[in-house]
């Protein structure tokens, strides 16, 4: 009856049930996942007026979007310091739709994607419901920070694999695609001929770079590399659904891969008139906008730091993005258990390191967007309860 991609018999699980029946009762809960910065108390005055502009009430469709919508994301990049022409744009309803007409660009059922390990979960679910597999490849962190498991990604790379995915700074470690990993994945990808997806929604984000070292793909020369972000990041604006591809091809690939993205994009065009209009606008307060969360990210940040010395746990580098990965040891509760009692007894919903695939048991992962008051005492709680 339904497609086998549907297939991932996912129970309702306790942590949910829990969640559903306390918020049923009227209790209020800490939300230490909560990442949707509309929800978070952060003002984004003057969005609504960019979109009454009468030009709306035209179709003009086009496989990359509105001209002037593409202009403008190549302006971001331009402010960046990164060269994009906005013919290598294009545009989508968001970075999930951005995956999705890579993955059927590039790639056919039965085929692999090389994916970080941890990370973003949807990857899984974007990969699967495009008849692909994930095959993932370890990110390791030690004192100097995270970093690829080159010869471990190496060794992953089968007949079947088409495109490596990395995502930077990644969700939810935080770290960034490094100059020296950045080398040494185009090098790999173009000795197999294999695309690189690279999601930068985060990458404004920076909380703590000293040496200045995100190595963005754009200028790879002869790799075929797609960069994919949005606004939902990159503008805090999730709600308005607008993402896009930046792609950076060899120029004697271009019309190939330009016109077969070109029918991809063709036959969903996604994106609507109102939201790509106002665009250009909304990406004129980019400054303001990244202010205010970046204010809340590094004001919850500080307060971590400020615990960390006497808490039961230990914050992972981090160097961006919007979370904070802890680590604590899981003898007495592990991962699971925790986050149910802490749910259920304390009232704090954090999400377990095993939603994000963390190689062992022992991390929670908590979002750096909440409101300060909220988010202390949430942490106190986690503190308490860690601390047994
Ligand atoms: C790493 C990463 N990529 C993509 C997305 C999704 O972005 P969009 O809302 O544009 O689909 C998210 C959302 O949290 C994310 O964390």
């Amino acid at each position: 009856m339904y497609s086998a991609r549907l297939d991932w018999k996912i129970p309702p699980n306790r942590f949910s049930l829990i969640i559903e029946c306390k918020r049923r009762a009227g209790r209020h809960l800490i939300d230490l996942s909560e990442s949707n910065p509309t929800r978070v108390g952060i003002e984004n005055p003057g969005i609504l007026t960019a979109l009454l502009d009468p030009a709306s009430l035209l179709y003009e469709p086009h496989p990359r979007g509105l001209l002037k919508a593409r202009e403008s994301i190549a302006g971001y990049y331009a402010d960046r310091g990164e060269i994009v022409d906005p013919e290598r744009i294009w545009i989508t309803s968001s970075t999930s739709e951005a995956y999705s007409l890579l993955i059927k660009l590039l790639a056919d059922p039965g085929c692999e994607l090389l994916v970080p390990r941890p990370s973003y979960p949807l990857l899984d679910f974007l990969a699967a419901l495009d008849g692909v597999q994930v095959v993932s490849y370890p990110l390791i962190v030690n004192a100097a920070g995270w970093h690829i498991d080159i010869s471990a990604l190496r060794a992953n790379i089968t007949d079947r694999t088409r495109a490596v995915v990395i995502v930077s700074p990644n969700n939810p470690t935080g770290s960034y695609l490094r100059r020296k990993d950045r080398d040494a994945v185009i090098e790999i990808c173009c000795r197999h001929d294999l695309a690189i997806i690279v999601d930068e929604v985060f990458f404004d984000y920076v909380l703590d770079l000293s040496d200045g070292d995100a190595g963005s793909l754009l200028a790879a020369n002869d790799a075929l590399c797609f960069v994919v972000s949005g606004i939902s990041k990159v503008l805090a604006l999730p709600q308005m659904k607008l993402g896009w591809i930046a792609a950076n091809v060899p120029r004697h690939r271009w019309t190939e891969f330009g016109n077969s993205l070109d029918l991809v994009a063709d036959t969903y065009l996604s994106a609507s008139a109102p939201v790509q209009h106002a665009t250009p606008v909304w990406m004129n307060s980019r400054r303001e906008i990244q202010e205010g969360i970046r204010e809340r990210l590094l004001r919850n940040l500080s307060e971590l730091k400020a615990m960390e010395r006497r808490a039961p746990w230990k914050m992972l580098p981090i160097e961006g993005g919007w979370y904070a990965v802890l680590e604590f040891n899981p003898v007495r509760e592990s991962e699971e258990e925790t986050i149910l009692a802490l749910a259920e007894q304390d009232e704090v919903i954090v999400h377990p390191g095993f939603f994000f695939d963390f190689p062992h048991d022992g991390f929670l992962v908590v979002s750096l967007l909440p409101d300060p008051g909220e988010f202390v005492e949430g942490m106190n709680r986690i503190g308490r309860r860690l601390a047994g």
